[in-house]
């Protein structure tokens, strides 16, 4: 990438405030996924190793700007000390005199983490203030956080005001390989979108048409697709106001735009309801399609054979039901064995690809939700723009 990283710049004796994506999920109080976690430890790993002491900063869920005492970054800077093999410092706030003082009284090798940055309502509002008062707790600013690269709130993007400003390694891992699929797929590339709404994925189904040979629809939007087709769903989940979309999608993509020949219906919205395989156009009254069917699999296996890029965002089913999890998984298992770039764009997919176990048989599982969506779209992210240039 053209951007600097922590390779560019010295390190050694230096505080260092890092911005990592440690928004993950928790459980009765415990760190539930240490994916994003362990992401950022090749980053921390290497600036311990040059010398640097860490100040780390993070959001974690969306406490609307007040102290929420369930997003306290507690049992994330517990299971960081484990990770890394080192104490961790939590601080209580991310700004302040006592942060000042604490950071003050840093040596090589310190690491502190600070109280989730949007427990002040200046984090979203990228408050110059706020990010001034940040950054001077540090003298270099490195950005790992990928996950939050779309945001442009003051630990993303406004401390780099003030501060030389660098990405990290999670960060150019995550530009090297959607930048590449955005901007050089080797073809034949295929990508697949499913997740239950096409409104969120207006911009990137467009972009991704624009590029790839094919798109493979499954997930509640497909069901979009098939009302806009005129055939009547039941209760399958749809939306009204992506129609007109959906039409015009259909008309200009033609056979690029490959859709399920059979989908899973279940009389309720439950995992032990009753189902049936049937045609899309043939879903009962008062039924809802809840994944793609047994046939729709080896078609979407066909349609990847012979693919060398392909980028998948959005899981095919309800698969956190196990009854409605097969269309899903065996995407997961069909990509494993390909001999293709692989590119999982993170949230559901990526969890999908983790409970499958295949996460070291695909070449990329992005760490960013919206923000690898955002990418594939071809916006700029405002976390990336503040990255110096090399
Ligand atoms: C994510 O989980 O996608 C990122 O951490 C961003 O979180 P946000 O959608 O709450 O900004």
């Amino acid at each position: 990438m053209n951007k600097k990283t922590v390779r560019d710049v010295a390190v050694r004796d230096k505080r260092v405030l890092v911005r990592v994506d440690f928004n993950v999920p928790l459980k009765e109080g415990a760190v539930a996924d240490d994916t994003r976690i362990r992401a950022a430890l090749p980053t921390l790993n290497y600036l311990l190793e040059h010398g640097a002491a860490l100040i780390l900063c993070s959001h974690l869920g969306r406490p609307k700007g007040k102290a929420v005492p369930e997003l306290t970054m507690d049992p994330v800077a517990a299971r960081l000390a484990d990770l890394l093999k080192r104490p961790v410092i939590k601080l209580d706030d991310c700004v302040g005199p006592e942060v000042e003082q604490a950071a003050q009284k840093m040596r090589p090798g310190d690491v502190i983490l600070l109280e989730n940055t949007r427990f002040h309502p200046e984090e979203k509002a990228n408050d110059p203030d706020f990010a001034r008062r940040m950054a001077s707790l540090a003298e270099l600013y490195v950005n790992d956080a990928f996950g939050a690269a779309h945001r442009a709130h003051a630990s993303t993007v406004g401390v780099a005001q003030y501060l030389p400003t660098v990405g990290g390694f999670l960060m150019e891992k995550e530009l090297e390989f959607l930048g590449k699929a955005v901007e050089e797929p080797e073809h034949p590339y295929i990508a697949i979108l499913g997740g239950a709404k096409i409104s969120d994925k207006i911009g990137v189904i467009e972009s991704l048409l624009g590029q790839c040979d094919r798109l493979l629809i499954g997930g509640g939007m497909a069901n979009t697709f098939f009302k806009a087709m005129g055939f009547d769903v039941g209760d399958s989940l749809i939306e009204e106001d992506a129609l007109p979309t959906a039409q015009s999608l259909l008309k200009s993509a033609g056979s690029q735009l490959v859709l399920p020949v059979d989908v899973v219906i279940a009389d309720a919205f439950d995992n032990e309801a009753d189902t049936r395989v049937v045609a899309p156009n043939e879903v009962i009254a008062g039924w809802r399609i809840l994944d793609i069917g047994p046939k729709t699999i080896p078609t979407f296996k066909s349609a990847l054979t012979g693919a060398r890029t392909i980028v998948w965002n959005g899981p095919l089913g309800v698969f956190e039901m196990p009854n409605f999890a097969r269309g899903t998984f065996a995407l997961a298992e069909t990509l494993a064995d390909l001999n293709a770039v692989t590119i999982i764009g993170g949230g559901d997919s990526a969890a999908a690809v983790h409970q499958a176990g295949l996460v070291d048989r695909m070449s990329h599982v992005s760490t960013g939700g919206g923000a690898s969506l955002e990418f594939l779209e071809g916006k700029t992210l405002p976390g990336v723009a503040v990255l110096e240039d090399k």
